[in-house]
């Protein structure tokens, strides 16, 4: 007989990478002084299927889960109901088949630039002549050549978040979890890295999930793109970008489809009126957002 496991592994798509079976995620919220214990309903009934070598986008108003959905595929948060599966297995803690750039920088303070580099490669034992020269290779890549030997207090937050990813890549693994990882740094570096990101993802066929506030960036990247919604974090719809690759920041940004892919996402976060069940973070969705614009 089966295992719940294999049920679910069963029922999901053969070439899935990543399943997401019904996650819910409850805080449960001590009495303060106004307000009574209750329990605050992170993520409802979320169900999605990352295939494998895809680039899945997650964009979503602020408090709507995104980091949360994020920690759980990642194994560094328990799901108070449901369960992820990757490559038919369930996630039970954090694993070296999975990179992850958090929100923040989450740096070794204690270890250069190199040594933050070169930390998974550490830990799968790779030599320390290679271990050198894919870190330079990394930190190369995401510009911060002459800075090896600086420790993270010596660095502004847009390099120490292109640490956090020359990290994540360096370390090769099958997936790679990003939480706005392009959020600190500046747009000309932005579009830098993310041709280099799919660059590397298409030569290296990783499945990616990524967190993004810009419906640029999430048009941009994704092959689809899983919009959610707030109060409770629900996924609304996936919209498809059925643009052409490999795609360039020159020559994609200004055609016609993109325009669209751009548009309907800014809708589905648009139209969407949240109904306020006593959230914490209850800011309502994008006010005054325009296709252009961070959430
Ligand atoms: N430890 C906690 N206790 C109670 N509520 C929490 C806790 N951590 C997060 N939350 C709530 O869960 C919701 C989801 O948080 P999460 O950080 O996943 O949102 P997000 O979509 O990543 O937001 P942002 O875009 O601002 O990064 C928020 O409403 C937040 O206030
Ligand atoms: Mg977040």
């Amino acid at each position: 007989m089966g295992t719940v496991a294999d049920n679910y592994k069963d029922a999901a798509s053969a070439d899935a990478k990543i399943v997401v079976r019904d996650i819910n995620w409850v805080f449960h919220l001590k009495r303060t002084r106004t307000e009574p214990a209750r329990d605050f309903i992170a993520l409802e009934d979320i169900n999605l299927e990352v295939k494998k070598g895809e680039f899945l986008v997650l964009v979503g108003p602020s408090g709507c889960g995104k980091s949360t959905l994020l920690d759980i595929l990642a194994g560094l948060a328990h799901p108070t109901s449901g369960a992820v599966y990757i490559d038919g297995k369930q996630v039970s803690g954090p694993a070296l088949d999975r990179g992850i750039v958090l929100q923040g920088y989450a740096l070794f303070p204690w270890r250069t630039v190199r040594q933050n580099v070169e930390f998974g490669l550490e830990i799968k034992k790779v030599p320390k002549g290679e271990r050198k020269a894919i870190s330079d290779r990394f930190i190369k890549l995401v510009g911060l050549d002459g800075f090896a030997d600086r420790f993270p207090h010596e660095l502004s937050g847009g390099m120490k978040q292109r640490v956090a990813i020359a990290r994540a890549l360096a370390y090769d693994p099958d997936i790679l979890l990003m939480d706005e990882p392009f959020a600190a740094v500046d747009a000309q570096t932005r579009e830098n890295l993310q041709d280099e990101l799919l660059r590397i993802w298409e030569e290296t066929k990783k499945t990616i999930v990524f967190v993004t506030h810009s419906i640029e960036e999430a048009a941009f990247l994704g092959d689809r793109v899983a919009v959610l919604t707030a109060n409770p974090g629900t996924l609304r719809e996936i919209v498809k970008i059925d643009l052409p690759r490999p795609r360039t920041n020159s020559d994609i940004r200004s055609s016609a489809e993109f325009g669209w892919v751009r548009h309907k996402i800014w809708e589905l976060l648009q139209n969407h009126q949240p109904e306020v069940r006593g959230a914490i973070d209850s800011r309502p969705v994008a006010d005054a957002i325009s296709p252009s614009a961070e959430l």
